[in-house]
């Protein structure tokens, strides 16, 4: 069965229509381009596909499109302005902590979403956010000290 869904993905309303199994990850990949979130477990088990809704962090394999119409979505597509990135990722490309292309996505997310809703997180809050996004190739050393830095130049 299909839906007939409207969303506003990093602020443009999309009008869509989804199957009823279709999930947000499929969509924002396959229907609208935005290829940053990755398809990795499918199973909400590593991150990959981390994005806001409504400005919580999910993964976006596990929730289904048809049921979130008229909800708000931020893909890592919504964060830099323009050629300028945001600051957060600014940080990770500065201080290591980009990593691969599967979890880079995921792990600046999920910091976007700490420090919406926390200016000065310390170690052990930026370990908790992050513990949804798996990397088992590198230590969180530089992602933890890259979070650090874009909270610093925020404040
Ligand atoms: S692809 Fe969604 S949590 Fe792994
Ligand atoms: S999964 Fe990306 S560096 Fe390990």
């Amino acid at each position: 069965m299909n839906h007939n869904i409207t969303l506003t993905v990093n602020g443009v309303d999309q009008h869509l229509t989804v199957a009823s199994h279709q999930t947000l990850v499929r969509v924002l990949r396959e229907q609208l381009g935005l290829t940053g979130g990755k398809a990795g477990c499918l199973s909400g088990q590593c991150g990959t596909c981390s994005v806001l809704l409504n400005n919580d962090i999910v993964n976006a394999c596990m929730v289904l499109a048809a049921e979130i119409d008229g909800c708000e979505i931020q893909t890592i597509e919504g964060l830099a302005q323009g050629d300028r990135l945001h600051p957060l990722q600014q940080a990770f490309l500065d201080h290591g902590g980009m990593q691969c292309g599967f979890c880079t996505s995921g792990m600046v997310m999920s910091a976007y979403a700490l420090l919406q809703r926390s200016s000065r997180p310390d170690e052990n809050e930026i370990r908790s956010a992050l513990v949804g996004n798996l990397c088992r190739c590198t230590g969180y050393a530089d992602i933890i000290k890259s979070v650090q830095v874009a909270s610093r130049s925020r404040r």
